[in-house]
């Protein structure tokens, strides 16, 4: 199945101080590093023309990209959508923040190939009450499918399943298995062999078989330079310096004591 929109929201794993206490994300699900979430086989499931949109968090602009990036995807705005985060009484949000007190949050946009957009009446901005840790407002949903039409969609990372959705994620029944790219393709003239991502069972151990290798031949390395000053150093004590042959006579010569009493 390849889909046409593909809406994500990933579990970014950052230095929040946040984190630190009981607020950050990594208190309320499990957190993905940014190279489990680059592995994914977004490319595998996105149809030739494909809008992506992706929610992202503003201290990690430089990570979003490589996401897009390494998914296959062109960003287009990193803007699509602006979610301004509302009370239930519909008044603006005075939530924390990084420098500002943030309330708002970003989906930016990223095509594959040359989706058509079908409606050009989709307004940016969403205002929608917060509601629990990091759930989106389902308002996006629908505006994808006005702005795309009813096309074949998905949502990453979802919580929840929604009619005309497929899903994936750990906290829903997933509709689909996704896996991670294949990166041993062949490799291009003199360039280099790319470490193959190993299969993925969200560790966060990604070492892979390059990192199990590097492992190997650290401990090789550090024998071979422990074995070579064990040997130069027994050679030491047996081969002397010259001056240390001289001062051996000396000493040799002064410790005669035939001569020394003349
Ligand atoms: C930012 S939340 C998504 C919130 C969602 N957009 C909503 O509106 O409710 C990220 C989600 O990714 C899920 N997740 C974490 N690790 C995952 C993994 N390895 N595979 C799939 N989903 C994962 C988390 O459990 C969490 O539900």
């Amino acid at each position: 199945m390849s889909y046409e929109i593909i809406l994500a929201d990933p579990p970014w794993s950052y230095r929040d101080s946040a984190n630190a206490g009981k607020r950050g994300a990594v208190h309320k699900y499990r957190t993905l590093s940014l190279p489990e979430i680059c592995a994914l086989d977004v490319p595998g499931i996105a149809a030739a023309n494909c809008l992506l949109a992706l929610w992202w968090v503003p201290p990690m602009p430089e990570e979003a990209l490589q996401v897009v990036r390494s998914w296959g995807f062109t960003l287009k705005t990193m803007k699509g959508f602006t979610w301004h985060k509302t009370t239930k009484h519909g008044k603006s949000h005075f939530r924390m923040g990084h420098w500002t007190r943030a309330n708002t949050e970003d989906c930016l946009f990223a095509v594959r190939g040359k989706p058509k957009r079908v409606n050009a009446g989709v307004r940016q901005v969403i205002e929608a009450p917060l509601g629990k840790h990091s759930t989106k407002p389902p308002e996006v949903r629908e505006r994808l499918v006005r702005l795309m039409g009813d096309v074949p969609r998905i949502e990453l990372f979802a919580r929840e399943a929604v009619p005309g959705w497929d899903v994936w994620g750990l906290e829903v029944e997933s509709t689909i298995e996704l896996g991670v790219q294949r990166t041993d393709k062949p490799r291009p003239k003199g360039g280099k062999r790319r470490a193959r991502v190993i299969p993925w069972a969200g560790t966060g151990d990604f070492r892979g078989k390059n990192g199990q290798f590097g492992a190997f031949l650290a401990v090789f390395l550090t024998l071979v330079d422990f074995c070579s000053h064990v040997l130069r150093a027994s050679s030491a004590s047996r081969r002397s310096t010259p001056r240390e042959r001289c001062s051996r006579r000396t000493t040799a010569r002064t410790a005669r004591p035939w001569k020394r009493g003349g």
